[in-house]
């Protein structure tokens, strides 16, 4: 480790479609690090709240899930209790039941502790991404990002992903969901998205992925 290598981790947190697991993995690789995207967490128990029967569906059910999932976050590919679920979790489907599961405390509590877990794992050399990173899981992080950009120019990336998926929805569902999603994770009461007081915001509308990682990386070295 030299004088320009950064001391981790670094928490990175966002609103949907802030650009959070694009940038995230781009500094990682930069650095040498791990990149966990700590939403497919949450999308992984919707996944799996999904493929029960909606009155079986009780906080203790989702709870118990969320506790006993065996989860393998590896870049961008998951793993649940030994089964790959990279390709299903991306639907808007999983995404929308991904941000109710995230309302639930308890939920929240078995995440945060698996997070955790993996931010350890990872000896500190860790770029982690998501809601509340900066706030509740590393909140001694030396270094805090918050990635923000206009609703619209969010739906716009997300749109075109999903076009490039070939799983496109119109561009109104996009932006409908998107702030339907961005109002459940502020209102919660438990660890709403907000920015940690010690993070550095950075509004990306008018940004290339490349700037942004260049302008993460010139804070983390310290300039
Ligand atoms: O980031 P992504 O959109 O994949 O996350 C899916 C959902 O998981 C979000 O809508 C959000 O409600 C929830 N989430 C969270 N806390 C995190 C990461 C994700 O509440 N740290």
């Amino acid at each position: 480790m030299d004088d320009m290598t950064p001391r981790g981790p670094i928490a990175l947190d966002g609103p949907v479609a802030s650009g959070k697991s694009t940038v995230g993995l781009g500094i990682a690789r930069r650095l040498g690090w791990t990149f966990i995207d700590t939403g497919l967490l949450y999308r992984v128990v919707g996944l799996l709240a999904l493929r029960i029967e909606p009155p079986a569906r009780s906080d203790e059910s989702l709870e118990r899930i969320a506790v006993e999932a065996e989860m393998r976050i590896d870049s961008m590919s998951v793993h649940v209790n030994g089964e790959d679920v990279t390709a299903l979790i991306h639907s808007a489907e999983v995404a929308q039941m991904a941000s109710r599961v995230a309302e639930l405390s308890p939920v929240r509590r078995a995440l945060v502790t698996k997070q955790r877990e993996m931010a350890a794992q990872a000896g500190g050399s860790v770029v982690m991404a998501g809601r509340d990173i900066g706030t509740v899981v590393l909140r001694d992080a030396p270094i805090k990002i918050y990635l923000d950009a206009s609703p619209e120019a969010r739906a716009g990336r997300r749109f075109a992903e999903e076009h490039a998926r070939g799983t496109p929805r119109t561009f109104t569902d996009v932006l409908a969901d998107l702030r339907e999603r961005d109002r459940r994770d502020a209102e919660r009461a438990d660890s709403p998205l907000r920015p940690a007081p010690d993070a550095r915001r950075l509004v990306t509308d008018s940004l290339s992925v490349e700037q942004v990682i260049d302008r993460v990386l010139d804070h983390v070295r310290g300039n």
